[in-house]
């Protein structure tokens, strides 16, 4: 079984692809997620697409307990290059309410004790991560959705939180006056990941709630996270098939150089 694309979903996304084969993948990490579906686009054959729900389709798996780790070996072991992450965030910008898309071009890590590396004996490996996305794809992403009627804001920083708790509004207030747009909680380490796999990355971020710090009042619920992606479902899939048709099949972009001269103690799948 053999695909190029990946696509991590995040709550509430279920499988859009035609032709489906399900495939239950091992890795050294474990098992991912759940079992990957395989497929093709809808609208035709075209390349081959993964689909991975990334918190199990029962939602089993909180943002800190996700197997981040087998999650990118599995989808780089099927053949996956370029990784296409929908997610849901809260804005720590009032200007860009429940709904707003925003591809970001930055990303804080706030997490702890999350496994984020796959080189953790026999020699060191640093990779590069000063942008942590993918040029090419974001810009296929931002074109994407403006295409659809659905223009993103283009860039900003996500930062992304240990959870499951969001934050507090001090916490939230800090975060927007750093001049950070975004807060999340499964950004990292999935990008950097998917960087030491030296795959393309492209993140995709629904604003379904404004973070403690905008918002007067108790602050983001579960609830309202779930309703408004809930809500925004059937747009955010058609973008990322939109992204996924077009996605460029060359990668001129920097990412799978990344490991170019390292010496790596591992085999990569
Ligand atoms: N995911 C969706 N909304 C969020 C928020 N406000 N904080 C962290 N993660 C989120």
């Amino acid at each position: 079984m053999h695909a190029e694309i990946g696509v991590i979903g995040g709550s509430g996304f279920y499988s859009f692809l035609d032709d489906v084969e399900e495939v239950k993948v091992t890795t050294p990490y474990g098992p991912p997620s759940d079992p990957i579906a395989i497929g093709t686009l809808p609208g035709g054959p075209g390349r081959r697409v993964a689909f991975l729900p990334r918190h199990g389709r029962d939602h089993r798996f909180p943002p800190h307990k996700i197997p981040y780790r087998a999650n990118l070996w599995a989808l780089r072991s099927l053949g996956v290059r370029q990784v296409v992450a929908p997610s849901a965030v809260g804005s720590l910008t009032a200007a860009y309410g429940p709904g707003t898309l925003c591809v970001p071009d930055q990303l804080i890590d706030r997490t702890s004790g999350r496994a984020q590396t796959y080189y953790e004996e026999g020699g060191a490996v640093h990779v590069s991560f000063a942008d942590p996305y993918c040029p090419a794809g974001r810009r296929t992403a931002v074109e994407a959705a403006t295409a659809a009627g659905w223009p993103p804001i283009d860039g900003g920083a996500l930062v992304v939180i240990e959870g499951p708790r969001f934050s507090t509004r001090a916490e939230s207030q800090w975060y927007a006056g750093q001049g950070w747009t975004l807060v999340g909680m499964t950004g990292h380490p999935e990008a950097v990941l998917a960087r030491e796999l030296a795959l393309c990355y492209i993140p995709a971020c629904l604003v379904t709630d404004l973070d403690a710090g905008v918002e007067a009042g108790t602050g983001v619920t579960h609830e309202e996270v779930l309703r408004v992606f809930a809500e925004n479902v059937d747009r955010l899939r058609d973008l990322v098939i939109n992204i996924a048709t077009n996605l460029p099949t060359d990668r001129e972009c920097p990412c799978p150089q990344t490991l170019d001269g390292l010496k790596l103690p591992l085999d990569l799948p």
